[in-house]
């Protein structure tokens, strides 16, 4: 262990850490940061999601190479227990402050904080990604509800980790200062300097480049559709759900306009609609008793009581057990989704009416209404 004491000039330049070390480092710092500038934002869901797979990958990468990668990257060396990191803490304002070459024992902690906290993160997003977009590798498996609280959990455990990397640089900070190291410069470079002779670490840069090609081919694949995305053809990274559908359905309910899918109302609206359909908003649908009861069981089997979407999940939820509306747009979710729209949008030559969904939404025909396939009127 070379000493603290600095006051002479190193003569000593030790490469500490590895290139795939360094280059992961900055790779996940880069996530993290697009991360939490991508968040909440409907727009950029898809860049979200990409720098979470991102992160995950990043994440698992750094588990192996915790294990076969050089000195100071190997978990082994820098396993600290509670002990020392609290004798690392105490000591650090005085002068029997302990120098440690690799990672210090706050370092080890912030690291695997950091990598502990971030794959609960990435788990749970993926989870929220299948649950509320039904979407990615679990799409499918759970409804909104269970997505929404997958969220929540991401959410919580994602400002965990900023805090923890809050403290993570001011540890890097305080620990330069006090050390007289550039720890920051030492994580560009992988070079310290050193008053003794140390064995440097190999500089491993084969699998840092093989690490950088993956995210670099990674990236181009998961965004190759903007590069082909045209105005009639717009790249909707998001719109993926698919809702059955029933031919029956779309032959009779497409005539007028578009043909709802049935997960935007409840079972007792569709059961009291097709009652009426006689009177159907001053329309005789004159469907046969036979037809009637195709419709009527693919309506029940798709109502927003079952259907996976979040907008199905919200019209449900939000609507009165007490009231059956005959109309979408009566629903207190629509309303209250719509009520930001100024007035004139609905005289808009191309809208005309607020049932006309798909005049502002993309997605409308497949009754899934993400928030990112939306045109902008
Ligand atoms: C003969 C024409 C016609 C056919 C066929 C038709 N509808 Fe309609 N429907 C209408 C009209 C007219 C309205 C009112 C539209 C408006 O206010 O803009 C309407 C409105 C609706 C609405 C309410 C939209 C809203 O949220 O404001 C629903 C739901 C609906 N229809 C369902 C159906 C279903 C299901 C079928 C097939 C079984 C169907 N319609 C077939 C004429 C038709
Ligand atoms: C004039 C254009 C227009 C029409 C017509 C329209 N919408 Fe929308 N809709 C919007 C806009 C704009 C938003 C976003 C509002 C916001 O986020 O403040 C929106 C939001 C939504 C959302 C919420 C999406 C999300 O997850 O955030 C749903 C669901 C939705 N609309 C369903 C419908 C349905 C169903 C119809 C037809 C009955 C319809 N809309 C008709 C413009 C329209």
């Amino acid at each position: 262990m070379p000493s603290s004491n600095h006051l002479s000039a190193p003569v000593y330049r030790v490469r500490v850490w590895d290139l795939p070390t360094r280059w992961f480092h900055w790779l996940l710092a880069s996530a993290v940061l697009a991360a939490w500038l991508s968040q909440g934002d409907s727009r950029y869901v898809d860049i979200h999601v990409f720098v979470g797979y991102l992160f995950f990958g990043l994440l698992v990468f750094r588990l192996v190479w915790g294990i076969v990668g050089t000195q100071h990257a190997c978990f082994r060396n820098l396993a600290f227990g509670g002990h020392a990191l609290w004798r690392y803490l105490i000591t650090l304002p005085t002068k029997q402050r302990q120098h440690f070459l690799g990672h210090n024992p706050a370092g080890s902690w912030a690291i695997f904080g950091i990598l502990g906290l971030g794959l609960v993160i990435a788990v749970s997003g993926i989870l929220t990604l299948g649950g509320e977009n039904q979407q990615g590798p679990v799409a499918g498996i759970f409804n909104f509800a269970q997505g929404e609280t997958f969220h929540l959990v991401h959410k919580v455990t994602a400002w965990i980790m900023l805090a923890l990397i809050a403290v993570h640089i001011s540890g890097v900070i305080i620990a330069s200062v006090l050390h007289r190291e550039n720890l920051i410069r030492a994580m560009v470079t992988g070079v310290k300097q050193c008053p003794t002779e140390q064995i440097s670490v190999a500089s491993q840069a084969p699998v840092a480049l093989v690490l950088l090609v993956v995210v670099i081919i990674s990236a181009g694949g998961y965004f190759r559709g903007y590069l082909t995305a045209t105005p009639d053809q717009p790249y909707l990274p998001f719109v993926g759900t698919t809702l059955p559908s029933n031919a029956l359905w779309q032959e009779e309910c497409d005539d007028c306009h578009l043909a709802y899918h049935p997960s935007l109302l409840p079972k007792r609206s569709w059961e009291k609609l097709l009652a009426t359909q006689q009177e159907h908003f001053e329309e005789n649908l004159g469907l046969a008793p036979e037809m009637i009861a195709t419709l009527r069981t693919f309506a029940l089997n798709q109502s927003a009581e079952t259907a996976p979407t979040k907008t199905a999940w919200k019209i449900y939820r939000t609507t009165p057990a007490s009231e059956s509306p005959l109309r979408i747009t009566e629903t207190p979710y629509w309303q209250q989704r719509h009520q930001r729209l100024p007035e004139e949008v609905w005289k808009h030559s191309e809208v005309k009416s607020k049932a006309n969904c798909d005049a502002c939404h993309f997605d409308a025909p497949q009754g899934t209404f993400e928030a990112s396939a939306m045109m902008v009127k």
